[in-house]
């Protein structure tokens, strides 16, 4: 499949990309663009730390149960059905589709990059679903209740039931989750075609190119979750890949608990 470079993309593709080089820089361009994804490029790895300080000055780090603070993301075949911890491509996604408010933002900074021709960032911005979606389509998952496991094993505790597409300040958020072995279930169709939208997002974010970004050591992406799918091409062989994750708290109060 052939991919879009983010970084030619734009504002025309309903999603900024904006680099910086200082932190005074991106900390001023992410409170401007909160829709955007910004990036902060530093010579060498971020430690955890630093990470922390710049989730500090942006609003303070999301904490949830069972989770740390900061994620450590890399292949480990030590991990069982961890689609993020192996060399397997990583389908589009928002990040906490289980939780009620998933992070509006969230952080990838890269310690160790793939320089074998893998482990490209993938990025689909919602407004491209939104422009091509038939309208039942939308109408479906902006109304219908789906199910939003935290896992695959049965165990529900940690999920959400609700609408795919929500309104997300100036515009249009989603939430989604997706891949070859689960789909989101329709609760409550609500009059719509529930399990027919959700079936035409799984495929159309199947077939239609991402945008991709080949990240850089000591690069930090802050990436706006609810607005901007993301995911991630599988790895070359061996590939060294690893980012820290952190999410961001954000404006609209305290983090999921
Ligand atoms: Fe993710």
């Amino acid at each position: 499949m052939a991919h879009r470079d983010l970084t030619m993309a734009g504002e025309t593709a309903g999603c900024s990309a904006i680099f910086t080089e200082s932190l005074e820089d991106f900390l001023t361009a992410a409170r401007q663009h909160p829709r955007g994804l910004v990036a902060l490029r530093a010579d060498a790895p971020v430690q955890p730390d630093e990470l922390r300080r710049y989730c500090l000055a942006l609003g303070g780090v999301m904490e949830y149960e069972q989770a740390g603070e900061i994620r450590v993301v890399r292949n480990d075949p030590n991990i069982p059905n961890s689609t993020a911890m192996s060399d397997r491509p990583l389908p589009l996604h928002t990040d906490g589709t289980f939780a009620a408010r998933p992070p509006e933002r969230f952080m990838l900074s890269f310690t160790r990059a793939d320089n074998g021709g893998g482990g490209l960032s993938t990025f689909m911005p919602v407004s491209e679903i939104l422009a091509t979606a038939p309208g039942p389509v939308i109408e479906a998952l902006l109304t219908a209740d789906y199910l939003f496991p935290r896992g695959y094993d049965g165990d529900l505790t940690d999920s959400y039931i609700g609408p795919v597409l929500f309104p997300d300040g100036a515009g249009l958020g989603i939430r989604w989750r997706s891949d070859t072995i689960w789909r989101p279930q329709v609760i409550d169709h609500h009059g719509t075609k529930a399990a027919d939208a959700i079936d035409w997002l799984h495929d159309y974010l199947t077939v239609t190119e991402p945008y991709t970004y080949s990240a850089r050591e000591g690069e930090t992406l802050l990436v706006p979750n609810t607005v901007l799918l993301h995911g991630r091409t599988a790895l070359s062989t061996d590939s060294p890949r690893e980012l820290l994750r952190v999410w961001v708290t954000d404006h609209r109060g305290p983090g999921v608990r």
